[in-house]
């Protein structure tokens, strides 16, 4: 899968800092996705590093993003915090699971094909929508 250099301005939460870490997250997905379906996970030392890395990556971008969501006030920021928590959970299990050499498939497709895009898409771009007139 090729990186992305920008992010798609539809997907745009209105914040600069946000904006980045997504593109991050979203790049560090797409290796961690090619290393799974291209067969690579063969190679479980890079593959193991690449899901640490995007594992370090969304816990800094969650606590930014929810420090940032509490400052301007918005109301969904209870569920939005459960929301990250209980995604967080499962990506550690994966975590876990991957450096012991284990491969949970349908974890794996869990956390890394559906939960990111469903969460950018929908929880993430509603509260960019808070953000563009607040
Ligand atoms: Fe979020
Ligand atoms: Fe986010």
């Amino acid at each position: 899968m090729t990186k992305i250099s920008s992010l798609d301005p539809r997907f745009s939460v209105s914040n600069k800092t946000l904006d980045r870490q997504h593109l991050t997250i979203l790049n560090l997905r797409s290796s961690a996705l090619e290393f799974f379906y291209d067969d690579k996970v063969g190679d479980l030392k890079k593959f193991t590093k690449n899901l640490y890395e995007l594992h370090s990556r969304i816990l800094d971008h969650f606590y930014t993003e929810e420090e940032i969501l509490l400052k301007h006030g918005y109301a969904n920021l209870e569920e939005h915090i459960l929301e990250h928590s209980s995604y967080t959970e499962k990506l550690s299990y994966l975590f876990f699971d991957v450096s012991n050499g284990v491969i949970d498939k349908p974890n794996m497709e869990f956390c890394l094909l559906d939960w990111v895009p469903r969460h950018l898409a929908e929880w993430d771009m509603e509260y960019g929508h808070f953000l563009q007139i607040h």
